[in-house]
């Protein structure tokens, strides 16, 4: 294989734009084509200077690339990215890695099948205050992990709901903004046990939820509080504080809080929280500020390790597996929140 891995990106709308830049901004893949229904594929191979193919089949019958980056609608993911899979092409596939759970296990079986590469493309993980916080975790430095409290306070402007998906069913926060989290506090404490939610429009008044508070009970026993809303004026959601996306202006603030025995983390502005004498309310509790080598480009990020992937030099970081653990508890979310019941994962 050349150096620069060769991917075609399928679906070109707001992610896949996305990640064409991600491509053409790594040292280690290229852009080999697009595959888009619009018209608007047209002027972007144009401007990308790459063929644009109208399917997948064309693609698949003409020059393959290296590997594909699919960001198609979510209903569409088992389709294409099989297509691909039987195709032995491995796939780096957006999240969520499909609508339903029956679909998600069909993919992951395919992949499993063709023993081919699937990576999801939860592109938090590829952070490395991300990565420090879990190193700290499993170093045991906090202790037993007792629980933590993550904060995802947005504030929409009015004209993001003038598209009508982003009012209905599944368009809320919870499955356009907590998934991230829910992946992320999986990665850092481990499978959940047990899954509790409640959700609000009492704000905006729309179908769909503006607001939602949700628990987790870990296998380890630690707990977890997710408090999300996209109708509170506020500088706390990891979107606002982790500067990874320069659309939304950095706050420097935290909106992950990880509370153990022996010492706290906060992040993505990380300090770690100790006592030097002896632990109690009553002496002075101190904090550090970790400097890590910031590495907040994750999409960049995410494409390098995808094409060390393609290349067999590493494992995916984000598997199948992670993809369909954060549906199932998505759509437990779900359920708990229409029937009041603690919901149990299997
Ligand atoms: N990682 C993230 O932070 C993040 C953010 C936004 C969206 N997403 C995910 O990315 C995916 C795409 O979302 P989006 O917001 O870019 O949607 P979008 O509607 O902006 O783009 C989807 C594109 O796919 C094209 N398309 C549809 N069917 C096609 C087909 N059969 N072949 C080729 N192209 C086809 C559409 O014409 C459109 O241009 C979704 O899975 C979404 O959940 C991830």
């Amino acid at each position: 294989m050349p150096k620069k891995v060769k991917i075609s990106v399928i679906g070109i709308g707001l992610m896949g734009l996305q990640h064409i830049k991600a491509i053409q901004r790594s040292k280690n893949a290229s852009l080999h084509s697009i595959v888009e229904i619009k018209k608007t594929g047209n002027e972007l191979a144009k401007k990308f200077k790459v063929p644009l193919y109208k399917n997948i089949k064309i693609l698949l019958e003409s020059d393959k690339p290296d590997a594909v980056v699919v960001a198609t609608p979510n209903v569409l993911h088992e389709t294409d990215t099989v297509q691909f899979l039987n195709s032995k092409i491995p796939v780096l596939l957006e999240k969520p890695i499909s609508d339903n759970i029956k679909s998600a296990k069909k993919i992951i079986s395919s992949a499993n099948k063709n023993k081919t590469s699937l990576l999801i493309g939860y592109h938090r993980r590829h952070n490395s205050i991300v990565n420090k916080v879990k190193k700290i975790i499993e170093g045991k430095k906090l202790g037993r992990i007792v629980s933590a409290n993550i904060l995802c306070w947005l504030y929409k402007h009015k004209n993001y709901f003038n598209e009508k998906w982003r009012i209905s069913d599944g368009g809320g926060p919870l499955g356009i903004n907590l998934v991230h989290d829910i992946d992320m506090i999986c990665f850092l404490l481990g499978p959940v046990k047990y899954v509790q939610a409640f959700k609000s429009n009492s704000i905006r008044k729309y179908k769909v939820e503006d607001t939602a508070s949700v628990n987790l009970f870990f296998k380890s026993g630690a707990l977890c509080t997710l408090n999300i809303s996209d109708t509170i004026a506020s500088p706390w959601s990891y979107e606002l504080t982790a500067g990874e996306n320069p659309a939304y202006p950095i706050t420097d603030q935290s909106s992950y809080f990880i509370g153990g025995t022996k010492g706290s983390v906060q992040f993505p502005n990380l300090k770690y929280w100790y006592y030097q004498k002896e632990r109690s309310w009553w002496n002075r509790i101190h904090n550090n500020k970790i400097n890590v080598q910031k590495s907040n480009e994750t999409l960049i990020n995410q494409i390098d390790h995808f094409s060390k992937v393609v290349k067999k030099k590493e494992k995916p970081k984000v598997t199948g597996n992670d993809g369909l653990n954060s549906l199932i508890i998505f759509d437990a979310i779900n359920k708990s929140s229409k029937s009041g019941k603690k919901i149990k994962i299997k």
